[in-house]
């Protein structure tokens, strides 16, 4: 074992370092690497995980290769979370509901297993920040991939109500419609105007956004957020971004005086989990708080 990562980017490995590939595009962004890898070198494991840039439609030769190099683990982002699940061979039943996978490990049969982790790991961010969404009302801006298995979560943790805001009605009805057929969660669609956020929000425990509204090079970003002026003074507010961590809307969350949950703390419990589907144990307490150290420095945090 003699691989070493620290926030000044120095890596050290053996000959015998296996390469764990983190797949998405593009990539010039990626902080998980940051976060990964101390957790590698705090458990003995000899992998190191980098970011690699693969366009779309480059998935086949990327499973090809990964095969050849006898590589065990890869993990992904978008745009691959749904196009890498016809070259899986084993998928969790939530993943498949929703099309979206985040890890993939190949299994002692040799099989290649991918599995979920986007609601795990916001959930993980949630109880990490000492939050019970048993009996919550919930209002969620936005009905994207990660939207789906954030629900399923919810409805497994207790929420009472969730309100789904979003621009496109057949989006967020679909994942509507699967959520009735899997649970009793109470569930409902505000079409996305100033008046439905208004009215979200003033009704809301826990807000969360969940749209890339405000990500390093997205084009758009909130023009309105009078709606956090409705937030009751004791409701949880969670931005899901990961870069910028404050974004416009989690720092004017923020200024309002909100228990605030980050993107960054969900992207560190998405790490712990995906390091236990792949390796079969939780990462220790003490790797955690290296992987924590070193993902808020990168950000600056
Ligand atoms: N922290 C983490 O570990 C983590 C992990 C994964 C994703 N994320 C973040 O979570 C966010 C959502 O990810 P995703 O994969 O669900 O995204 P996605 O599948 O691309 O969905 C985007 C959602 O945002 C809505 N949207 C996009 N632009 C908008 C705009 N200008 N105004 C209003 N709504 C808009 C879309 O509405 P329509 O349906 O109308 O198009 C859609 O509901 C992203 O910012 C992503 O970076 C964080």
């Amino acid at each position: 074992m003699a691989m070493h990562i620290d926030v000044d980017k120095h890596l050290t490995f053996s000959m015998n370092t296996k390469l764990f590939p983190m797949i998405g595009c593009p990539m010039g962004q990626s902080s998980g690497s940051y976060g990964y890898n101390p957790l590698f070198e705090g458990n003995g494991i000899d992998e190191i995980m980098w970011p690699v840039e693969i366009p779309e439609g480059g998935l086949e030769d990327f499973v090809k290769a990964f095969k050849t190099f006898g590589m065990r683990h890869f993990t992904i982002t978008m745009p691959h979370k749904a196009a890498i699940i016809p070259y899986l061979d084993v998928v969790d039943e939530h993943s498949r509901l929703f099309n979206s996978v985040n890890a993939v490990k190949v299994d002692e049969e040799g099989r290649l297993c991918g599995a979920g982790f986007d609601g795990k790991g916001n959930m993980a961010a949630i109880i990490n920040a000492g939050v019970d969404v048993k009996g919550m009302d919930v209002a969620i801006i936005g009905a994207g991939s990660i939207v789906g298995v954030i629900l399923l979560t919810m409805a497994e943790h207790g929420a009472k109500k969730v309100t789904l805001i979003n621009r496109t009605e057949a989006r967020a009805k679909h994942l509507i419609d699967v959520v009735k057929e899997h649970t009793d969660m109470e569930i409902e669609f505000l079409p996305y105007t100033n008046e439905n956020l208004d009215l979200a929000a003033s009704r809301c425990d826990f807000l969360m956004q969940a749209t890339p509204q405000g990500l390093f090079g997205f084009p758009a970003d909130y023009e309105y957020l009078g709606f956090l002026d409705k937030l009751k003074p004791e409701a949880v507010v969670m931005e899901n971004i990961v870069n910028p961590p404050m974004t416009k809307f989690a720092t004017a969350a923020k200024e309002r005086g909100h228990k605030m949950i980050y993107g960054v703390d969900m992207m560190l419990g998405q790490l712990a989990e995906i390091f236990e589907f792949c390796f079969g144990f939780k990462p220790s307490a003490k790797s955690m708080e290296k992987s924590k150290k070193n993902v808020y420095e990168y950000f600056g945090l």
